[in-house]
C-alpha cells in the first residue's frame, strides 16, 4: 500500500469542515478589513529564499525542499510567503502609485523538511498579511491587532501576542557587539548551534532553545536597553495602541524570529496552552530593497493553519461542525432518480443546500441518510405522484407532511429554508 509522506496528512471528513469555517472566515474578515487577495507560485528560484529568508537561517540551510526541474533550473518548494509575495511586487510593479498603502493577504501550502511532532509538519498552510509602503507605526497597530482579532474571531481565546523589538540597524549593530561581548568567554558552554550562531547570526542565540536554561542566558544584555531613540519611541507608540485596540501582549525581550530580514517589531501569537506559536510576523523594512525593488517598508504576519486547527478541535465539541443540508431528495426507481437529479440541480442552483440518493438504498435506509445530514426537509419521490406534478415533502422539524405542486417546490423551499 502507498502511504502519504512524512509530515503530511490528508484533510477530510470534519477536518475538512473546520477547515473550510476556517477560511470562509478568513475571507468575510479580511474583506471587512479592505485586504486584496493575493497568489504567488508554490515554488520559486531558489535564490529568492537565499537572499531575503537568509543563508544562515535555519530555515535556508536545513529546511528547504530543493530540486533541479527538467531545465536545469534551481528551483526550491517555498517554506513562507513573505518573499514570494515581495518578488511578485517587485516583478509585477504593484507598487506604481507610490502614495498607496498595499494590503495583501494569502493562504496556501509552505513545506519545510523539520522534524515532524505535533503542530509540526513539512506540509503546511499558512494565511499571511503583507502590507507595503508605510512606515507609520498605526499600520503596526492594525497588523498585529488583526491577527489577534481574526484568532478571536476563530473562537481561540488562550493566547496572547509576545512582542519585541529589534530596533535599526544601528540598534542592532551596537546590541550584537554587546551580546558577542558577554557571550566570548561562555563560547564553549553553549550548544554546537550557537556557536556556529556567534559568528554567523549571534541574535539567534536569544530564543536558542538548548541552551534557554544556562545561568548565561538568564544574564543576557536587554536589546530593549540598546534602542535607539527613534526605535524606542516607535515601541512605546505601538504598545500604547495595542493597549488601546484591548491587544493582549507581554514584552518578550528574548523573542528575535528565525528569518533574516525583520528590523523594529516583531511578535508571535504563542498559544497559551502549549507554548506554541500560532503565528508570527514582523516589520521588513529593507528587504523589497534588498530584493532590488524600491525602498518600501513593510511588514507582515502568517498564521499557522494546521496548528489554529488543532488548538479549535480542543475547544470545539465536533457537534458544532454539523453536517446539514436543507433538502434531502428520496427515490428509489430509475424514473424517481432522474426526476430526482433535475430536481436537485434546480434546487442547488437556487441556493438550497440539496442532497439526493445516489445509491441503491432502500427508503428505510435514506431515512437514516437524511437524518445523519440534519436534513430540514425530506423530498420524497413517488412515481404516482409525480405523474400529478406533486412532490411529497415532509418538514423534519415539525413532521408535517404536505404535496407541493412541482412548479412551486424551489420558491416553498427558498421561503422556509
Ligand atoms: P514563521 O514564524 O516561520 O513566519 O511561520 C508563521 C507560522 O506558521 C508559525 O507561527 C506557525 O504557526 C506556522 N508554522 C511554521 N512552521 C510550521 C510547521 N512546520 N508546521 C505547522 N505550522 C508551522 C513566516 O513564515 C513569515 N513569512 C511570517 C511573516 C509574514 N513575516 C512577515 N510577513
Amino acid at each position: 500500500m502507498l502511504i502519504k509522506p512524512k509530515g503530511t496528512y490528508d484533510l477530510y471528513g470534519l477536518d475538512a469542515k473546520l477547515y473550510e469555517y476556517i477560511t470562509a472566515c478568513i475571507q468575510d474578515f479580511m474583506e471587512d478589513y479592505h485586504y486584496e487577495f493575493i497568489r504567488t507560485p508554490i515554488f520559486e528560484d531558489r535564490n529568492l529564499y537565499h537572499r531575503s529568508v537568509g543563508d544562515a537561517s535555519d530555515m535556508v540551510v536545513k529546511e528547504t525542499y530543493d530540486f533541479i526541474d527538467r531545465g536545469g533550473r534551481n528551483i526550491t518548494l517555498r517554506p513562507e510567503g513573505t518573499a514570494g509575495v515581495v518578488r511578485a511586487l517587485i516583478e509585477n510593479k504593484l507598487y506604481g502609485n507610490r502614495n498607496d498603502v498595499l494590503k495583501y493577504y494569502y493562504l496556501g501550502t509552505m513545506y519545510r523538511y523539520e522534524r515532524p511532532q505535533a503542530g509540526r509538519y513539512r506540509e503546511l498552510t499558512q494565511f499571511g498579511v503583507e502590507v507595503f509602503n508605510s512606515d507609520d507605526v498605526l499600520i503596526d497597530a492594525e497588523v498585529i491587532s488583526l491577527g489577534y482579532n481574526l484568532l478571536k474571531e476563530l473562537g481561540l481565546e488562550n493566547f496572547t501576542v509576545h512582542l519585541n523589538s529589534l530596533g535599526d540597524e544601528k540598534t542592532r549593530e551596537n546590541y550584537t557587539a554587546a551580546l558577542k561581548k558577554y557571550l566570548k568567554p561562555h563560547l564553549k558552554d553553549l550548544c554546537a548551534d550557537c556557536q556556529t550562531r556567534y559568528e554567523k547570526n549571534p541574535l539567534r542565540i536569544l530564543d536558542c532553545k538548548v541552551d534557554k536554561d544556562q545561568t548565561i542566558m538568564q544574564n543576557l544584555p536587554n536589546i530593549l536597553d540598546y534602542l535607539s531613540a527613534e526605535s524606542k519611541s516607535k515601541f512605546n507608540k505601538l504598545k500604547e495602541l495595542l493597549t488601546m485596540l484591548d491587544v493582549d501582549y507581554e514584552v518578550d525581550n528574548h523573542l528575535v524570529r528565525g528569518l533574516d530580514y525583520y528590523d523594529y517589531h516583531v511578535w508571535e501569537y504563542i498559544s497559551d496552552d502549549d507554548g506554541l506559536a500560532l503565528g508570527a510576523g514582523g516589520r521588513y523594512n529593507t528587504l523589497v530593497e534588498k530584493l532590488d525593488g524600491p525602498h518600501l517598508p513593510a511588514i507582515g504576519f502568517g498564521l499557522g493553519l494546521d496548528r489554529i486547527m488543532l488548538a479549535l478541535k480542543k475547544i470545539l465539541p465536533t457537534s458544532e461542525i454539523p453536517q446539514n443540508v436543507d433538502a434531502y431528495i428520496m427515490c428509489v426507481n430509475e424514473e424517481e432518480k432522474i426526476y430526482g437529479i433535475k430536481l436537485a440541480q434546480d434546487l442547488r442552483l437556487n441556493h438550497v443546500k440539496t442532497e439526493i440518493n445516489s445509491n441503491n438504498l432502500s427508503l428505510k435506509s435514506q431515512f437514516k441518510v437524511a437524518d445523519s445530514l440534519n436534513s430540514k426537509f425530506l423530498l420524497i419521490l413517488n412515481s404516482e405522484d409525480l405523474k400529478k406534478g406533486l412532490i411529497n415533502v415532509k418538514d423534519n422539524a415539525t413532521k408535517e407532511e404536505m404535496k407541493i405542486d412541482e412548479n412551486e417546490i424551489v420558491d416553498f423551499l427558498i421561503s422556509n429554508i
